[in-house]
């Protein structure tokens, strides 16, 4: 076998960070270098620069990074203090972080149904969700959407219901921040924004890290205060419980460089998914962005009927083609969160996703010679 067939038959990463890294490779060394060297391992210059970047990239006031992408919802409900009592909505289709923000300040998530073309929050969920909360003496206090897979919700429905019911709106956008909302950019959609830069999003660090973007100012000062431990103007007197919660220097620093490369990497993407599309239409569900909306594919979901999966799974994995489910379990079908209440008009579409959805490799690397093995074999595997 000459060289060329082995590189075309071997395993396949699912998300090719490795990729990336060889592509920005002295630049981030060199970033890192200046860090190492300036030793300002927390709060150092890149932090603000990396800030104000980010703002820029999607036009909003402030960007606060911090920790994690969890972090930043964490601090977004503790800034609003939101807590015992509070109701929290939610969807349930989506990682156990969007929910486990509002369980750790005290509050009670309200689990959600999503819709099934999008996967995201549906409103008329949402209204029985509301319902739910107040029957059971809760305060409805907020909702978090969530960009599901890259796709950004449905944020003028989402705000419409939250306006009248007094909501206050977080964007979870730890898998769609790079994403567009008719003519607006992901980022600029909720009262705040939360996003992660967990390695393997769209725009990852080489660790942990998050932020939040909002424009509301009053709000990114209580949440500067939040991200180290509550602190006051005076600094021996910490003025509300908060967390340290901050983004480590080094993390800035290659954030900054990757930011860069990020709308070029975003148009990548974008030509997979269209590729995969094209390829597999027809032959399973493929994944649909409505009009005047754009994804920054953090996943590339297809459906299948219920008992297809696993054996599409397998015949990938014995062609080297890795998959992944997100998400097997809705959130209100696991241990730790079955306890909390769910719209009273039930989730039915979230637990049927759960049964049919299939991820395909999805990176902003990936070949068009590896994208035709891909298809060719997801093609063969459901004839
Ligand atoms: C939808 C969603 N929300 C929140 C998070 C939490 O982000 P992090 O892993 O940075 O805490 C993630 C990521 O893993 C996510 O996918």
């Amino acid at each position: 076998m000459n060289q060329h067939a082995r590189i075309e038959s071997g395993p396949i990463p699912f998300i090719d960070v490795a990729a990336q890294r060889r592509r920005l490779g002295a630049a981030i060394d060199l970033a890192t270098k200046r860090v190492l060297d300036h030793c300002q391992f927390l709060m150092g210059p890149e932090v603000a620069v990396f800030e104000r970047e980010l703002a820029a990239f999607c036009g909003a006031r402030h960007a606060l990074s911090c920790s994690s992408g969890t972090d930043a919802l964490v601090m977004i409900l503790l800034a609003k203090g939101i807590g015992v009592g509070d109701a929290v909505f939610c969807p349930t289709f989506t990682f156990c972080a969007t929910a486990e923000c509002a369980a750790l300040v005290g509050a009670t998530p309200v689990f959600v149904d999503v819709d099934a073309a999008t996967f995201n929050i549906d409103v008329n969920s949402l209204k029985s969700a509301i319902r739910t909360a107040k029957a059971k003496g809760l305060r409805p206090k907020a909702v978090i959407p969530v960009d599901l897979f890259g796709l950004p919700a449905d944020h003028d429905a989402v705000a419409a219901v939250a306006r009248d019911e007094n909501l206050f709106v977080i964007d979870d956008a730890a898998q769609g921040f790079g994403g567009v909302y008719k003519g607006r950019a992901v980022g600029t959609l909720g009262h705040a924004t939360a996003t992660s830069f967990f390695p393997a999003k769209p725009l990852g660090c080489y660790g942990d890290g998050g932020a939040v973007l909002t424009d509301d100012d009053e709000l990114l000062a209580v949440l500067k205060s939040v991200r180290v431990h509550g602190q006051g103007s005076d600094k021996y007197d910490n003025v509300r419980i908060g967390l340290t919660a901050r983004l480590d220097t080094l993390q800035a620093a290659v954030l900054i460089e990757k930011l860069k490369i990020f709308r070029e990497e975003i148009a990548a993407r974008n030509a997979v998914a269209r590729r995969y599309s094209q390829a597999l239409d027809g032959i399973a569900i493929v994944p649909q962005v409505p009009d005047d909306y754009e994804s920054v594919w953090a996943q590339y979901t297809i459906r299948l009927a219920p008992g297809r999966r696993d054996a599409l799974a397998s015949a990938l994995q014995a062609e080297g083609i890795p998959t992944a489910i997100y998400y097997a379990r809705p959130l209100h079908r696991q241990t730790a969160y079955r306890h909390f209440p769910v719209a009273e008009a039930g989730l039915p579409v979230s637990e049927r996703l759960a049964d049919e959805v299939i991820s395909l490799p999805m990176h902003a690397y990936l070949d068009v010679p590896t994208q035709d093995r891909i298809v060719d074999a997801v093609r063969r595997a459901l004839r």
